[in-house]
């Protein structure tokens, strides 16, 4: 059975505290962040952390988040290797950055895949800081989706995922940020970022110096290279193909619409992605608006719900126009491309 605790309007410290309770005893609690809803259990006991791969169907190679409340967690959980660790969480933490570090052997290998290295990030969300404080252990917690699928930026949708499958989900609506943390290395000697998210390249040279981004990252944006290792299971995925056509305005709207014609001709039931700017070029029933082409925290916001609309509108395809945005844009565009499983048009 699953507890729903509503925390939409604040804090309750004693159902709080019973859900940080269950959470330290092998429970599995779903919690929200700032940047995406959490699946979170005991990061100290294996058993704990197997039935996160259960619920979720992940595979047992990707590794998980340590989540923490206070940099004592973060000394419990991974060596620290140098002062930039330390410069990263005094200018980024609370916050979504998460530091992959050498781990200790408190963390099972269940956690990190066998790695030996540990992925830590403490959380900006009250609720989810609260959690962790009280329940006093660092929490592994990945999204909290079915792997493969859109990650959860409000309660329902772990609800539509994992109901029945985890002890309690946590209501703390919706979410600020939308798109999951930054991912970066310091385990070697280069700062590497492994993904792009809120807290962008610029902001972490300004504090490392030396910092450059992983092949995956660049070569999955630039959309030519078949499938990097970290591409070979399905990622965001909605039900309906999702289908990006990248180019000039007025050519991707053209593109657009000519596509469109063709596959509902065929019967098919074309869903559109577009901007606020952009959408009386299209003419669908099945059109949702990702924010504005100007406003790449309210894309970013929208993303991850948009695509779960798409699931319920029953779309056979979306097609989603995109463009030459700047780098404010790419977190959203890593995810982006990777729901379409890199499955790109470009007019020209
Ligand atoms: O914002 C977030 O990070 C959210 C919230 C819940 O905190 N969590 C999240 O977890 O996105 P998940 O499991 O969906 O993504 C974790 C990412 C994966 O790409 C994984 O490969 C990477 O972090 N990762 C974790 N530990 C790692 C490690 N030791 N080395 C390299 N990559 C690691
Ligand atoms: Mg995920």
């Amino acid at each position: 059975m699953t507890i729903i605790i509503d925390a939409k309007e604040g804090i309750d410290y004693k159902k709080l505290e019973k859900a940080a309770l269950i959470l330290r005893e092998g429970g599995l609690v779903a919690f929200p962040t700032e940047t995406v809803y959490g699946l979170g259990a005991n990061a100290l006991l294996k058993d704990a952390v197997d039935k996160i791969f259960w619920a979720k169907g992940r595979p047992q190679d990707n590794p998980l988040i340590v989540h923490v409340s206070s940099k004592d967690m973060l000394e419990m959980c991974a060596e620290i290797t140098d002062e930039r660790v330390y410069m990263l969480i005094e200018r980024f933490w609370p916050g979504p950055l998460t530091i992959v570090l050498p781990k200790k052997d408190v963390i099972p290998e269940n956690v990190t895949a066998g790695l030996s290295t540990v992925g830590v990030r403490m959380p900006a969300n009250k609720i989810a800081l609260e959690l962790i404080r009280l329940s006093g252990i660092p929490v592994a917690a990945p999204s909290a989706n079915v792997s493969g699928k859109p990650s959860p930026t409000e309660a329902k949708h772990v609800i539509e995922d994992l109901m029945g499958k985890v002890d309690v989900i946590i209501d703390g609506g919706k979410c600020s940020f939308g798109l999951e943390s930054t991912v970066v290395d310091l385990s070697c000697e280069k700062a590497v970022i492994l993904r792009p998210g809120a807290i962008s390249y610029f902001a972490l040279k300004k504090v490392l110096g030396d910092i450059e981004y992983s092949k995956a990252v660049v070569e999955g944006l630039t959309g030519t290279v078949p499938r990097s290792p970290g591409m070979k299971y399905k990622h965001y995925a909605p039900d309906a193909k999702l289908i990006i056509v990248k180019g000039r305005i007025d050519k991707r709207i053209d593109k657009i619409n000519e596509m469109k014609k063709k596959l509902e001709f065929k019967g098919y039931n074309v869903g559109i992605l577009c901007f606020y700017e952009t959408a009386h070029n299209f003419d669908s029933q099945y059109k949702l608006i990702l924010g504005s082409m100007f406003d790449a925290k309210e894309c970013g916001r929208n993303l991850f719900s948009i695509l779960r609309k798409f699931n319920q509108l029953g779309v056979d395809y979306i097609l989603c126009e995109w463009g030459d945005f700047d780098l404010e844009f790419l977190a959203l565009e890593n995810r982006l491309y990777k729901a379409a499983a890199n499955n790109i048009v470009e007019v020209l």
